[in-house]
């Protein structure tokens, strides 16, 4: 059980459904609470005589006054179900320390930075698509979101609409999205899963890159599966993971 004076309790400030599974909310932010983007916070609630903790990722920026998270609601799931019922106004336990270290920062600057996620896995790169620095120090940032349907694609709005934001629009021109849908063909959009796409080169193509162990840096994120398979096909097309005192092109993250 996590010590009292290890967390604090916040408000929820606002809470938007997309649809009956994909929830956004923001919750008040402590003058204290420190973060780098991509980097997950660790959210609770009292149940019985203990709690339930789990961690999400931030999806907003470093300098944000308030601390946003994207959820995928999961039938059954104990989070889930307080999450369901959450409106402004409610609260929910923060852990006082962020964690992990999903951070692009880890890699050196300049090539393209490939950011590869499933369902909720793009969260921490919502983060880092609001963080000038890291816009500065890449030559591009393409941005790769795998869903089942069509209507799992929530953010394309929040993608198209960072030409007008204030700290990082002038820099917009240097951003590919590519979306995938797995489960719903049209015209617009990739279909083969991420690894598949990676195999059969649809994804650079789509992309508009060439990857190389000189110039790309993957991120990855989301569905535990599709981590392991998409490292393991980066592997056997000659990249490695990055680790601190052996620099290589990937890091990632399960997203649960
Ligand atoms: C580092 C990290 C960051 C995370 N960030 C986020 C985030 O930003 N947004 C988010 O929605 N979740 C995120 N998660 C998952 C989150 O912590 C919870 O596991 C999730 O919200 C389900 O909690 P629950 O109590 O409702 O269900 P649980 O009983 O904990 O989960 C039930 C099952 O649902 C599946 N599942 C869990 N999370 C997901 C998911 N996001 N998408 C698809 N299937 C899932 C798993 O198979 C799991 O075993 C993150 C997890 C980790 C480890
Ligand atoms: N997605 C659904 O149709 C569906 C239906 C009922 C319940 N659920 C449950 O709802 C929750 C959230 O679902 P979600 O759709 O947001 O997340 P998800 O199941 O992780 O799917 C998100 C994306 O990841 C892809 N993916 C899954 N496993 C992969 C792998 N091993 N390699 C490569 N790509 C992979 C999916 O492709 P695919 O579409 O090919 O799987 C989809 O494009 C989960 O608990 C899920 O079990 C989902």
């Amino acid at each position: 059980m996590i010590n009292e004076q290890k967390f604090t309790e916040e408000k929820i400030v606002w809470v938007k459904q997309h649809s009956p599974k994909h929830l956004t909310f923001a919750i008040t932010r402590p003058e204290n609470y420190r973060f780098a983007a991509g980097q997950f916070s660790r959210l609770g609630f009292r149940e019985g005589e203990g709690y339930i903790w789990r961690a999400y990722s931030v999806t907003s920026a470093e300098y944000a006054e308030e601390l946003e998270f994207f959820v995928i609601l999961i039938e059954d799931g104990a989070m889930s179900r307080y999450f369901a019922q959450i409106q402004a106004g409610s609260t929910v336990l923060l852990d006082k320390t962020a964690q992990g270290f999903f951070m692009p920062q880890r890699f050196p600057d300049g090539g393209d930075l490939i950011m590869l996620s499933t369902g909720s896995g793009i969260a921490p790169f919502l983060s880092m698509l609001q963080q000038p620095e890291i816009w500065q120090r890449f030559d591009t940032l393409a941005l790769v979101h795998s869903v089942s349907y069509q209507s799992d694609l929530i953010f394309n709005n929040f993608i198209a609409k960072l030409s007008e934001h204030p700290l990082v629009g002038e820099y917009v021109e240097k951003l590919r999205f590519v979306p995938i849908t797995t489960r719903e063909n049209d015209a617009e959009t990739l279909h083969f899963r991420l690894p598949e796409s990676l195999k059969n080169g649809s994804l650079a193509q789509a992309l508009g890159l060439e990857f190389s162990r000189e110039h790309s840096r993957f991120m990855i994120c989301g569905n535990p599966e599709m981590v392991q398979d998409t490292f393991k096909t980066l592997l056997e097309q000659g990249f490695a993971m990055h680790r601190n005192k052996l620099a290589g092109q990937i890091i990632l993250e399960n997203g649960f």
